[in-house]
């Protein structure tokens, strides 16, 4: 009979928990990411219904009711801040057509946030950019998929070029800088547009940050062959202007875009390339949906409902240890390229970039 090995003393500190037992006040998941970047969606409407979006006809928004009030989502924010969390963004839907967006900005920045963004498709933007910015906001990021006036509205199905490119001006005329311009490329649709976009980066001094085209349509129309890959764009516009690597300063590891300067200089680009080039393993990001729900992955087919919680009379850190719960089971990435790859119910509009 062999002998029982002696049970292991510990006597030094205990090994590092993870996840929802850490004593890390910050959202660590458990494979060491560290969450600092919270997008909250204040609505799933929108007044355009771009392709790679929504449907054109038939959409089906959540009663206002469901919608977390601003105070609730001010709640939450505070509780992430004292998580860790030092970024924030709006997003939509279109977050400019939720009445009062500007109150909901200035109690953000009151929270003492490094950065309050938002992501908007610039509609309506010209004309309250300066109360945006006096409320608090730093900065925002322009959807923009073509700098054609006649193609722009049959990607968008609704609006036009015009009122969005002087939302960018009076964005930048507020200070609401620097300014990102965000293009969802769609092979057969605007990938022909893809030099014209580099050469508006170097007129304009806008970053213009090329997004590759994600399974989160609300039509489900999406399929590889619309791809056009992040190595495809930066080609094509080094065919005509010579680009390098931008090395972040900031050393902000966890940034979605690979980012290039062109080698004069003059202008900078970005790719987003979640398709061909997973960037999961530096994920620092969690979102709230505008109905309550925390989710940790735009594409988890799972996630953590905060609203009853809530609305039932929870304590701070009760929402506190839903969110480390959301995050501790985040998967170590999106698995969009693994052949049981299914889709989340919700598409991007109910999500928020
Ligand atoms: N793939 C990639 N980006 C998308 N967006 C919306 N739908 C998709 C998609 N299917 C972008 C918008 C906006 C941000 C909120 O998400 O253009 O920039
Ligand atoms: Fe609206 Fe933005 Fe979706 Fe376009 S991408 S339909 S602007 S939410």
């Amino acid at each position: 009979m062999t002998e029982r090995a002696p049970v292991p003393v510990t006597l030094g500190p205990r090994p590092k928990p993870t996840g929802s037992d850490t004593d890390d006040p910050r959202l660590v998941d458990r494979f060491g990411r560290v969450h600092r970047d919270l997008r909250i969606s204040i609505t799933d409407r929108c007044n355009l219904r771009c392709v790679y979006c929504m449907p054109e006809e038939g959409v089906v928004f959540a009663p206002r009711s469901k919608n977390l009030t601003y105070e609730e989502l001010t709640r939450i924010a505070r509780v992430a801040r004292d998580l860790g969390v030092s970024r924030v963004r709006i997003t939509g839907g279109e977050p400019l057509v939720r009445r009062g967006v500007e109150s909901f900005v200035e109690s953000l920045a009151a929270l003492g946030f490094d950065d309050v963004s938002m992501t908007t498709n610039g509609i309506g933007l010209e004309r309250r950019a300066k109360g945006l910015a006096d409320a608090g906001l730093q900065r925002v990021n322009i959807s923009c998929d073509s700098l054609r006036p006649e193609r722009f509205p049959t990607i968008r199905r609704r609006g036009q070029l015009a009122p969005v490119l002087a939302a960018m001006d009076a964005a930048e005329r507020a200070g609401l800088a620097p300014l990102k311009v965000n293009v969802v490329v769609v092979a057969g649709i605007n990938d022909d547009e893809i030099a014209d976009f580099a050469g508006f980066a170097r007129s304009t001094g806008r970053i213009v940050r090329f997004i590759e085209y994600m399974p989160l349509d609300g039509a489900g129309r999406w399929d590889r062959a619309s791809v056009v890959s992040a190595d495809h764009i930066v080609e094509t516009i080094a065919e005509r202007w010579p680009l390098e690597s931008v090395v972040p300063t900031d050393a902000d590891p966890s940034a979605p875009a690979t980012r290039y300067r062109f080698t004069d200089g003059v202008g900078e680009i970005g790719v987003i390339p979640t398709v061909t080039k997973p960037f999961c393993g530096t994920c620092d990001r969690l979102r709230v949906t505008a109905d309550g729900a925390i989710r940790n992955c735009l594409f988890a087919n799972e996630e953590t409902p905060l609203r009853e919680l809530i609305r039932g009379g929870a304590g701070d850190e009760q929402i506190a240890l839903a969110l480390r719960r959301a995050v501790n089971a985040k998967l170590p990435g999106h698995g969009i390229n693994d052949p049981g790859f299914l889709r989340p119910a919700r598409s991007m509009s109910m999500i928020g970039g």
